[in-house]
């Protein structure tokens, strides 16, 4: 089939709705510069592709988390849509819309979802018991629990799961639970759940399995799920909630996983509204597809509830799910102590947004794998491939045919002409590529052709040419020139930003991917202007020295796990209501024992008598001031209540009160003779 008479596809892209709690990081920005990219190629070929997110607003740690800063939910989701929206419109990830899971389109759709599975019999209502804080008032997650693991023993692991031997068990089988919010010894309470019956679409799952929408490796690990049997799932939560109410129900709530995934729909609705477009044909009908790129720990929730929610109220199921792997840095975790835990922020104030996209676009595969950011790789990689092999090849050129032809070009003929068409004919396989995510390859193919484009210009040497020939060297420069305009067009996905200014160089604007049949010839260019920036070590290093000093991003889609416990400051300024205050439990604290921790230069371990709550072991950053030695038998105050922090060394059970600032040392927060451990302080 020519490409002219190929039919365009409409194509629904999504990536996985970030937490409203919490800002946007390096590690969430593999997927949308992965999905940006498969999404600008889309465009670039012609497809009408529309890419669809939204933030993922609902659920207790929200509402928590809002209600600790004194704001609305409503305020916090607010707030982060504006940050969200600025940092990827900054990473050039362009969706064509961003919207909320909060919104009355969002709602309808759930409660339409719900209302067809309800009325097909595909919801079950039974009683479950369940861990309920009788200091808090409400039903605490499985992640809101902490307890000794009763399996291994292990203190402080969380409600569902040990980390410690890897057990998974019941919040009620946990030993000694305790309220991570307050404290308290959770009551079993019972209450009436909701439950989505998934197994009522085990056999058609597998057939919509069986049309390969997901990747080999997650085939395998799906066929593991349905031997193990789709349990009910529980899609009901009880209030307090920031969520939607289910009908007919008073009190209970959509678990933020049910109208998650149901928020790219509402993201389609609300574009289709404002832009005169009709939602059905992107999510009934069935000449067109419906794509989402997620990482690997969503995948039960992509490809077993959600394939079914949608086909349990007639909508059909996704063409593909595509999954990728994390990110670690340097071969590691994201770690704020390396200061590798680094916020979309963070990275733009210190470098450009394209590099990164480039880097990522180098590691990317069609796999489920892990990809590394190198730093030092980094640096050398963008700076080699764009500078050395890509700009430097149009700057030479462009600015020789200035300087000696008039900056206009000539003809292709001979070796020229068969270095362009060389490039010309590597355009179907760079797309194919593209389309298949295998963007490493792409990136190789694309630097491996740049190669051949200077290498040619170095053997037929215009410099030289233009002295006896200099319609020669004109022909040479043309074929350069024409090389580095087909590079462009490969490069467009990723280095959107870039790409205008070659384009705009070679007086050209609308760029499709059908640019690549179009050859330059006798027309005049512009001079040439820089389309790149080299990447400076310097700026990797201040980055780095940025990501030591700021705390890591709040919300649970932070993965790193910080490895020392900042010292308190007292906030500056800001206000919080008094009932906040009483909710930090400050408790007299007795040193019983302290130690270095090798390996750590700041901390220090402590185990601390707390009269009648016991004994227990903090780390304290405060190692570089005080000899764990002088420590012993000192009274400090400690945040008693403070959820247990998983650290490398340990895990710290509160923290202690010091003053500290940069430079001036750190002060321990003392107390006059006469308290006693254990004691409250108010
Ligand atoms: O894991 C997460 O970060 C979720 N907020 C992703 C939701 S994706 C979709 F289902 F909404
Ligand atoms: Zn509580």
């Amino acid at each position: 089939m020519d490409e002219k008479s190929a039919k365009k596809r409409k194509i629904l892209v999504t990536s996985a709705l970030p937490y409203a709690n919490g800002s946007i990081h390096i590690g969430h920005l593999v997927e949308y510069i992965q999905t940006d990219i498969w999404v600008r190629f889309q465009k670039l070929r012609g497809n009408e592709c529309r890419y669809m997110c939204a933030d993922d607003t609902h659920g207790t740690p929200i509402m928590i988390s809002a209600n600790r800063q004194g704001i609305t939910p409503e305020e916090l989701v607010g707030r982060m849509h504006a940050e969200h929206s600025r940092d990827f419109s900054d990473f050039l990830v362009e969706f064509d819309n961003y919207y909320t899971t909060n919104s009355e389109e969002n709602r309808y759709f759930a409660e339409l979802i719900y209302n067809r599975l309800k009325d097909r019999g595909h919801i079950d209502v039974r009683e479950i018991e369940q861990a309920w804080c009788p200091h808090d008032k409400m039903f605490l997650p499985d992640r809101m629990i902490r307890g000794t693991c009763p399996r291994c023993q292990a203190a402080d692991q969380y409600g569902d799961s040990c980390e410690v031997c890897s057990a998974t068990y019941n919040p009620t089988d946990l030993k000694d639970a305790r309220c991570s919010l307050c404290g308290t010894a959770p009551l079993t309470k019972s209450s009436q759940h909701y439950f989505f019956k998934l197994g009522d679409f085990a056999g058609r799952l597998q057939e919509w399995l069986a049309e390969g929408p997901v990747q080999e490796e997650m085939r395998n690990k799906l066929g593991e799920w349905f031997a193990s049997g789709l349990q009910d799932w529980d899609i009901s939560r009880d209030a307090p909630y920031f969520g939607f109410r289910i009908p007919g129900t008073e009190d209970k709530y959509f678990y933020v996983w049910l109208d998650a995934p149901i928020g790219y729909m509402a993201s389609t609705r609300n574009w289709c509204e404002r832009n005169g477009r009709s939602f059905d044909e992107f999510w009934l009908d069935p000449g067109s597809e419906i794509v989402h790129f997620i990482g690997k720990d969503i995948v039960y929730f992509h490809t077993l509830f959600w394939p079914a929610m949608l086909m349990g109220a007639d909508f059909r199921p996704p063409n593909r799910v595509y999954v990728h792997g994390f990110l670690t840095v340097n071969g590691q975790k994201m770690s704020k102590s390396r200061g590798t835990f680094l916020s979309a922020r963070q990275y733009l104030q210190h470098l450009d947004p394209e590099y990164l996209r480039y880097y990522y676009a180098c590691k990317l595969t069609a796999r489920v794998e892990d990809i590394d950011l190198n730093l030092s790789d980094f640096v050398a990689r963008v700076n080699a491939d764009l500078g050395n092999q890509f700009a430097n090849l149009g700057s030479r050129v462009i600015a020789f045919l200035h300087k000696k032809l008039d900056g206009r070009l000539g003809k292709l003929t001979g070796d020229g002409l068969a270095l362009v068409e060389s490039l010309e004919k590597a355009a179907d396989e760079i797309a194919e590529l593209y389309e298949g995510r295998e963007y490493s390859r792409a990136m190789k193919r694309i630097t491996a052709l740049a190669h051949d484009a200077n290498q040619y210009v170095a053997n037929a040497a215009p410099w030289s040419a233009v002295k006896d020939n200099p319609e020669e060297a004109r022909n040479i420069l043309t074929a350069a020139v024409n090389a580095f305009a087909l590079l462009n067009v490969f490069l467009t996905p990723v280095m959107p930003r870039m790409s205008q200014r070659v384009e705009k160089l070679l007086g050209r604007t609308a760029l499709s991917w059908d640019s690549v049949h179009e050859r330059l010839e006798d027309r005049p260019i512009l001079p040439f202007e820089s389309v790149f920036t080299k990447a400076a070590d310097e700026a990797v290093e201040a980055l780095l020295q940025s990501g030591m000093q700021t705390a890591a991003p709040a919300g649970p889609a932070a993965p790193a796990t910080p490895e020392e416990p900042p010292v308190v400051v007292p906030p500056q300024s800001e206000e919080i209501p008094f009932d906040q205050f009483a909710k930090v439990d400050l408790r007299v604290a007795k040193i019983v024992e302290a130690k270095g921790v090798d390996g750590a230069d700041k901390l220090v371990e402590l185990l601390i008598d707390l009269g009648q709550l016991g004994r227990r072991t903090i780390f304290a950053g405060i190692k570089k001031t005080h000899k764990p030695e002088d420590l012993v038998g000192r009274q400090i105050i400690v945040v008693a209540n403070l959820a247990p922090r998983k650290m490398k060394f340990g895990t710290s059970h509160g923290m202690l009160l010091a003053a500290s600032s940069e430079g001036t040392g750190v002060y321990l927060a003392g107390l006059e003779t006469g308290a006693r451990p254990g004691q409250r302080i108010s």
